[in-house]
C-alpha cells in the first residue's frame, strides 16, 4: 500500500506501509526558538503540537524548545504553563510519562527583541549549539518580525541550518507585506524563510493533491468546459472572541481570504505541478494567483459581499453581536463572499464562489466543483428532473469526499431517478486521526522542506489582489451587511449566486 508520507526535500510517497499508517521519520537535532513563547498561539498550537511529536518519538534527543517572551518569568513557572496548556489543548489526556522527557526540552528566556541590551541570556543559550539545526518561529505582531530577524543578524547568532519562521499574517496590504518580506530578507535568503499558512499543513487539504494528481479520472474533467463553477466555504462557529481589538483592524478579507481561501483556490485551480518538490507547486500557484481577475469599483457590489454578525443563537446558544462585543459600532467585515474570475485558458468564464464567516450555523470547510448539466435529457419530466453530478471535497469537521451522481430508484414499474452520492469518508476508510496542521508544519520546519510555506511572491500577488478589493469597497463606500449570528450569512450572499441561477451548496 501507499500513503503520502513527508521526508525530507519534498512530499513524497513512501512504499510497503501498513494501511493508513504514514511512517515517522525523526528530525535531526534542534533549537526550536518561539518568539511569542508564552503567547496564544504558542500554548494553544505550537506547545501541544510539539508534544504530540515528542510523544511519538519524532523529537531526537538533545533538542531544545526555546520559548521567548518579554515577560519575565521563572522556568518552573513556565514549564507549568506549558503543562496546563497541554492538559487543555493537545487532547492527549493528562500529561503521562513522556511529559517529563518533553519538559526537560522547554527553557524560556525574556528578551525584549527591541531592546539591544536584553539580548544576551538567549545569546548564552545557544552558544555552542551552533551545529544544531536552528529555527526561530516568530508567532509574534508582524511589526517585530524585521527587527528579530536583524536581532540574530547583528548579534551573530545565526547558524549554518539556520530558518526562520513568520507566522500569519505578513503585513496588512501588499506594501506593509513588502517591508516585512524587504526587512527578514536583508538577513536572510529566500530558501530559509518559511511563511505560514496552517491550512497548506491540513491533511485534508493536501488530499487534494492526492484527489487531483494521484488519479487520472479527474483531470480531464477539471475545466471550463465541464465544470460549471467552484465554491469554496469555510464557516466558523465562533465569534472573534478575546482577538476583537487586533481584529477589528483586519477583517474577514485579510484574515482568511488573502491566505486560506486563496491557497484553497490555488490548489484546486493550479496546473499540475512537474514534482512536489519545493518550487514546483509554488510556481503553479503563483500563476493562479496572478490569473485572478481584479475586483474593481464597478463591479464590487455584484461580484461581493461583506457582512457583520449581529446577536443571535449558534448551537441553541444566545450570543452577542459583534459590535456589542466590541463595545462601539464599527465598519470591519466578519463574512465575506466574493465572486473569483480566472483570467486562463482552463477556467475562464468558470466562477470560484468564496464565502466565510464567523459566527455561522456551523463548523464546515468544503470545496464543491460543480460540474455542467447534462446536455440532454433522455428522461420524462416524471423521472425527475437530473441533477448536475457535484465532486464535494469536504474539509473540515468530517473529512471526505463525495461525489453526487444520478441513479434509478430501484424498483420494478417505472424509471425514477434519484441523486446519490458515492461517498468516502477519510476517518472510516484510514481509521486515522489527524495531526493537527502545526505538528506536520513544524516538522516540516526543521526538514528544511519549504513546499508547503508561502513564497514572498505568492503572499505579495495575494495582498494586491485583496488590497483591490479594499480599494473598491473604499471607493465605492461598500457598508457591511447585517446577519445573524447562527445563521448561514447575509442574504446578500444568497443573492449573489442567485443573480446567476445558482445556489450555495449549504445554508440556502
Ligand atoms: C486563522 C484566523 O488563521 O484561522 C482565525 O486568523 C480563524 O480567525 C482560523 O479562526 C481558522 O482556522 P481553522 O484551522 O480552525 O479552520
Amino acid at each position: 500500500m501507499t500513503f503520502i508520507a513527508l521526508s525530507s526535500g519534498a512530499l513524497h510517497f513512501a512504499e510497503n506501509l501498513e494501511f493508513g499508517v504514514a511512517n515517522l521519520i525523526p528530525v535531526d537535532p534542534f533549537d526550536l526558538i518561539i518568539f511569542g513563547g508564552s503567547g496564544d498561539l504558542a500554548m494553544r498550537k505550537l506547545l501541544p503540537a510539539l508534544y504530540h511529536r515528542h510523544n511519538d518519538g519524532q523529537l531526537p534527543a538533545g533538542s531544545r524548545i526555546i520559548s521567548v517572551s518579554r515577560t519575565p518569568m521563572a522556568r518552573e513557572q513556565f514549564v507549568l504553563l506549558v503543562r496546563k496548556a497541554i492538559e487543555e489543548h493537545a487532547n492527549a489526556g493528562a500529561p503521562g510519562d513522556a511529559w517529563h522527557a518533553f519538559a526537560e526540552r522547554l527553557h524560556y528566556v525574556d528578551v525584549d527583541a527591541l531592546a539591544p541590551q536584553s539580548w544576551d541570556s538567549l545569546r548564552d543559550l545557544l552558544e555552542g549549539h551552533e551545529e544544531k539545526i536552528r529555527a526561530v518561529y516568530m508567532a509574534t505582531p508582524p511589526s517585530l518580525f524585521g527587527p528579530i530577524a536583524q536581532g540574530f543578524a547583528e548579534r551573530g547568532l545565526m547558524s549554518p541550518d539556520m530558518r526562520i519562521v513568520l507566522e500569519k499574517p505578513v503585513g496588512r496590504d501588499y506594501p506593509t507585506a513588502r517591508e516585512i518580506n524587504d526587512a527578514v530578507g536583508r538577513c536572510f535568503p529566500e530558501s530559509q524563510i518559511y511563511r505560514i499558512d496552517h491550512y497548506l499543513g491540513k491533511e485534508t487539504v493536501q488530499n487534494i493533491l492526492a484527489l487531483r494528481f494521484g488519479n487520472s479520472l479527474f483531470e480531464p474533467l477539471w475545466r471550463r468546459e465541464v465544470v460549471d463553477h467552484v465554491q469554496i466555504t469555510v464557516a466558523e462557529q465562533l465569534g472573534v472572541e478575546n482577538r476583537i481589538d487586533f481584529y477589528d483592524d483586519i477583517g474577514a478579507l485579510r484574515d482568511m481570504v488573502q491566505n486560506h481561501m486563496l491557497q484553497l483556490l490555488c490548489l484546486v485551480a493550479m496546473e499540475a505541478p512537474s514534482s512536489l518538490e519545493d518550487d514546483a507547486v509554488r510556481d503553479e500557484k503563483l500563476k493562479v494567483l496572478r490569473a485572478l481577475r481584479p475586483i474593481t469599483q464597478n463591479d464590487a457590489h455584484t461580484s461581493t459581499v461583506r457582512a457583520q454578525y449581529q446577536a443571535g443563537a449558534v448551537d441553541g446558544k444566545a450570543v452577542t453581536g459583534y459590535a456589542e462585543a466590541l463595545g462601539r459600532q464599527s465598519d470591519t467585515e466578519t463574512f465575506v463572499a466574493i465572486k473569483a474570475e480566472l483570467d486562463n485558458w482552463r477556467w475562464s468564464g468558470v466562477p470560484f464562489y468564496l464565502r466565510t464567516g464567523k459566527r455561522l450555523a456551523a463548523k464546515h470547510s468544503e470545496i464543491v466543483i460543480q460540474f455542467k448539466p447534462i446536455p440532454h435529457s433522455i428522461f420524462s419530466e416524471s423521472s425527475f428532473t437530473t441533477r448536475p453530478n457535484k465532486l464535494s471535497i469536504m474539509l473540515q469537521p468530517n473529512e471526505g469526499v463525495k461525489l453526487s451522481i444520478m441513479a434509478k430508484q430501484p424498483g420494478p414499474g417505472g424509471f425514477r431517478l434519484q441523486q446519490v452520492s458515492l461517498d468516502l469518508s477519510f476517518a472510516e476508510t484510514f481509521g486515522a486521526t489527524y495531526p493537527d496542521a502545526y505538528e506536520r508544519l513544524l516538522i516540516e520546519v526543521l526538514r528544511g522542506n519549504p513546499a508547503l510555506f508561502m513564497r514572498r511572491d505568492e503572499v505579495e500577488t495575494a495582498w494586491q489582489w485583496i488590497d483591490g478589493i479594499h480599494a473598491a469597497w473604499q471607493a465605492r463606500g461598500q457598508q457591511v451587511e447585517a446577519y445573524f449570528s447562527g445563521s448561514w450569512g447575509p442574504t446578500q450572499a444568497s443573492l449573489l449566486l442567485d443573480r446567476e441561477q445558482r445556489a450555495w451548496e449549504l445554508g440556502t
